[in-house]
């Protein structure tokens, strides 16, 4: 009820900057103890083996290096995905890297995988409470001689301490990157994935991250690849690099757009890839996800799950209740007993 309040305040930083003080206000939350409600009973479910206290998830890229896990499971949320973490810490690129479109709802970024690399986040992962499904993101560092191999690295290391991995080949930022969804790159890179999550006992589930920006042969090529290597479930989707129309004045960066103007993409992917996939494996919807009645939209056109991260920055950390009470509520309207059974309802 205070972030109307306090909007303005941090819209004055630059969003980088208010971005770094969320973050150290939500540690210290969760150090005080604050733990808000995960929703009732209607809302847990069980998603590629793993049990969900509900669907609504922290997207990748919010707190990349997990200083602040036990604050976003504060928040509410059933699931928070931490990353992307390179097996070497990196800078990212040149800022400013992170532009607000207030008119829009909108962000655009080209962070660039900045981070403090995987070592030196997993510790955090480890002593957090967590109580919720904690995921872990993994990417290439930009300079990497050998890009499965860091994807290899980075799975196995993640293994050790994820609920689930989710391979990263989807950031617009790192030159190159997207060229991993397709042929044998794709292949190579859930082949070595497949196999650095064996390694040990407790093994992690493995998701896999894709860009809206795939056209359709390209989608049916990821879905079989993804089916063949054991994937447990896709993450749809990544930021676009395509620009619908805009009014603010830094529609024209470079950069990887998310918010509400990416929510129609990201609907027509999860339609395309619940086609591709035949309803055969669980589906995570993010893009513009920013109230109750997206998010339950998106869950009966298919997705087993959902994440958000563009909303939080304009609707602030009080969105995850609403959101949560709000799907209660709409379960209940439509008589459904639990989220399961209102999946793919009315999916095309
Ligand atoms: C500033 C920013 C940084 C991001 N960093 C990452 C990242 O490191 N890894 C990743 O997989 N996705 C990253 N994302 C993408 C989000 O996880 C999400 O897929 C995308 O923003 C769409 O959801 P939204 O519209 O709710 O923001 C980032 C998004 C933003 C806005």
């Amino acid at each position: 009820m205070l972030f109307p309040l306090l909007r303005p305040a941090l819209f004055a930083f630059d969003a980088e900057r208010a971005h770094e003080l969320t973050l150290t206000l939500l540690a210290r939350a969760s150090r005080a103890g604050v733990a808000l409600s995960q929703g009732p009973a209607s809302l847990r479910s069980h998603v590629a083996g793993l049990d969900f206290a509900n669907p609504l998830g922290l997207a990748a890229g919010v707190d990349k290096n997990g200083s602040a896990i036990d604050g976003f499971f504060g928040l509410g949320f059933g699931s928070v995905e931490i990353g992307t973490l390179t097996p070497l810490p990196q800078p990212g690129n040149p800022k400013p890297r992170l532009f607000r479109l207030v008119e829009d709802r909108a962000v655009i970024n080209r962070m660039g995988f900045n981070n403090g690399g995987i070592a030196a986040a997993l510790p955090r992962a480890v002593v957090a409470k967590r109580r919720g499904v904690l995921g872990i993101n993994v990417g290439a560092n930009k300079d990497a001689p050998d890009r499965v191999a860091d994807y290899a690295h980075g799975v196995a290391a993640a293994a050790r301490v994820a609920d689930y991995v989710t391979v990263n080949i989807s950031s617009p930022n790192t030159p190159g990157l997207r060229d991993l969804q397709h042929g044998n790159e794709l292949l190579d890179v859930l082949a070595a994935a497949d196999e650095a999550r064996r390694a040990p006992i407790e093994r992690p589930r493995l998701f896999l991250k894709v860009a809206p920006d795939l056209d359709p042969s390209a989608i049916d090529f990821i879905a079989r690849a993804a089916a063949a290597h054991n994937v447990d479930a896709l993450i749809v989707s990544n930021t676009t690099v395509s620009r619908p129309a805009l009014r603010s004045a830094h529609a024209g960066e470079t950069g990887g757009l998310s918010g509400a103007p990416l929510a129609s993409l990201a609907r027509q992917r999860l339609a395309d890839f619940r086609s591709a996939t035949g309803g055969a494996m669980p589906l995570i919807s993010a893009g513009g996800i920013d109230s109750a009645d997206e998010a339950y939209a998106r869950i009966c056109a298919g997705a087993s799950l959902v994440q958000l991260y563009t909303a939080l920055v304009y609707q602030g950390p009080g969105l995850a209740q609403r959101i949560l009470r709000g799907l209660a509520k709409r379960l209940a309207r439509d008589g459904f007993a639990t989220v399961t059974e209102a999946v793919g309802t009315q999916a095309a």
